[in-house]
C-alpha cells in the first residue's frame, strides 16, 4: 500500500481496533534472502512462513477441516475443556492476551467465551500474525462479535518482533503447535525470546503436538482431499508473485512423512521431472533433477521429557500439562524462571 491509502485505511478503523505494522515492507527483503539462501545451495529449503499469503491462509483453515487433521480439534477440545480456569488469570484486573501467529482467531473465541461478558473490557486481545489479510479480517470479526473487547493487532514476525509486545500484564499464547515448525535451537531462541519480555507475574500457554501412532501422523499431513498439498504447492506460488518467479507447480508433488529419529513430520516439494526456472528478483536459475526435493517444513512432535529440556534451557517452568485423553496434544501452562 502506498503511504496515503495507509493513513486512510488507519483512520476509517473502529476506536476499539489499532493496528501496528512492523513489517512495513521488509518481509519482501527478508524472503529475498531467504530464497536466495535456500534455493541456491545443493539441498534446498524455504521457511514455512512463505505459506501464509491471503490464500495460504485460507488454506490453512481449510487443512484443520478435513478429518485426518487431528490437531485442531484435539487441541479445541483441551482449551474447550480448561478454558475457565485459564482465564481465571485475568480476573478483575486490566491485562493482555497475546496470540502469537493468530490466524483466523478461532482458538482465542473458546478461550473469550469463559469469560463473563461485562468482564471482557478488561481485556485487551494483542494478536501478532505475518499475514495481513488474516490479522486485519479476523480482528474486525473479533470486535463485532465481542462487545467491549479492545484489540491491538501487531503485523509483525515472531522470530523477530517480540519486543513489540505490550510491556504490561500479560497471557502469552502460542497454539497449534507451531514451535514444532522451528529445529530444537530455534525452538529455544524463540521460548527464550518469549521468556525475556515476560513478567513474573505473565503466563504462557503453549500448545505442542506429541508422539504418537505413525499412521495417525502421516495421514494428518497427507489428507485425502489433496488440501495439505494445495498448501504445500502455494509456497511456489507466493514466491513467484513476490519475487517475479516462473516455477511450474506442475512439476512438483507432494512429500509429507515421519522422520523416526528426529521425530519430526517433513513436508517437502518433490520434483517428478527435470525442474528449469527462473526467479527474476534473485537473478537464480533453479535446476533440479527429479527426485531432488525443496524442503518447506518440518513439524516435531514432542513428549513431556523432550519439551521440558527445551523449557529448561528457555529459562521457562511449566506449572501444570493439559491434556487430551490420549495423549495426543497437550497444552503447558509457562511461566519465567
Ligand atoms: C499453523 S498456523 C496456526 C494458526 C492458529 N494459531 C491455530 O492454531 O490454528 C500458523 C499461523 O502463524 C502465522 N505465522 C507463521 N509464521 C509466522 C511468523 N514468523 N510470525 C508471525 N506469524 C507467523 C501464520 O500466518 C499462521 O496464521
Amino acid at each position: 500500500l502506498s503511504q496515503p491509502a495507509r493513513k486512510q485505511e488507519y483512520r476509517a478503523q473502529p476506536p476499539s481496533l489499532e493496528i501496528r505494522d512492523y513489517l512495513d515492507g521488509d518481509l519482501r527483503q527478508e524472503m529475498i534472502r531467504d530464497a536466495r539462501q535456500g534455493l541456491s545451495g545443493g539441498s534446498k529449503s524455504l521457511p514455512p512462513k512463505y505459506f501464509y499469503d491471503e490464500l495460504g491462509s485460507c488454506l490453512f483453515e481449510d487443512i484443520c477441516e478435513t478429518p485426518e487433521y487431528y490437531p485442531t480439534r484435539v487441541e479445541m477440545g483441551i482449551l474447550k475443556k480448561y478454558a475457565a480456569s485459564i482465564m481465571d488469570f485475568f480476573g478483575d484486573e486490566e491485562s493482555d492476551l497475546v496470540e502469537l501467529g493468530s490466524g483466523s482467531n478461532r482458538k482465542v473465541r473458546t478461550l473469550l467465551d469463559a469469560v463473563d461478558p461485562d468482564l471482557l473490557e478488561l481485556i485487551r486481545y494483542v494478536p501478532l500474525e505475518i499475514s495481513q489479510s488474516a490479522l486485519r479480517q479476523s480482528a474486525l470479526e473479533l470486535i463485532r462479535d465481542y462487545q467491549g473487547l479492545r484489540v491491538l493487532g501487531l503485523m509483525a514476525d515472531f522470530t523477530r518482533h517480540l519486543d513489540a509486545l505490550p510491556r504490561g500484564r500479560k497471557l502469552i499464547t502460542f497454539l497449534g503447535g507451531s514451535i514444532g515448525n522451528f529445529s530444537s535451537a530455534q525452538a529455544v531462541q524463540l521460548l527464550s525470546a518469549v521468556a525475556e519480555v515476560m513478567g513474573p507475574r505473565d503466563r504462557f500457554i503453549l500448545g505442542l503436538d506429541m508422539v504418537k501412532p505413525v499412521d495417525v501422523l502421516e495421514r494428518a499431513y497427507n489428507d485425502a482431499a489433496g488440501v495439505t498439498e494445495r498448501f504445500n504447492l502455494n509456497i511456489l506460488a507466493n514466491i513467484n508473485r513476490e519475487l517475479n518467479g516462473d516455477l511450474d507447480p506442475s512439476d512438483f508433488e507432494h512429500l509429507a512423512f515421519f522422520n523416526r529419529d528426529e521425530e519430526q513430520i517433513e513436508m517437502h516439494l518433490k520434483a517428478v521431472r527435470p525442474v528449469q526456472g527462473r526467479i527474476r528478483d534473485l537473478d537464480l536459475e533453479l535446476r533440479m533433477k527429479p527426485g531432488q526435493t525443496i524442503h518447506t517444513e518440518i513439524s516435531r512432535k514432542f513428549t513431556e521429557d523432550s519439551a521440558s529440556k527445551e523449557f529448561d534451557q528457555a529459562g521457562l517452568k511449566p506449572l501444570r500439562w493439559m491434556r487430551d485423553q490420549q495423549g495426543w496434544f497437550s497444552l503447558v501452562e509457562l511461566a519465567k524462571v
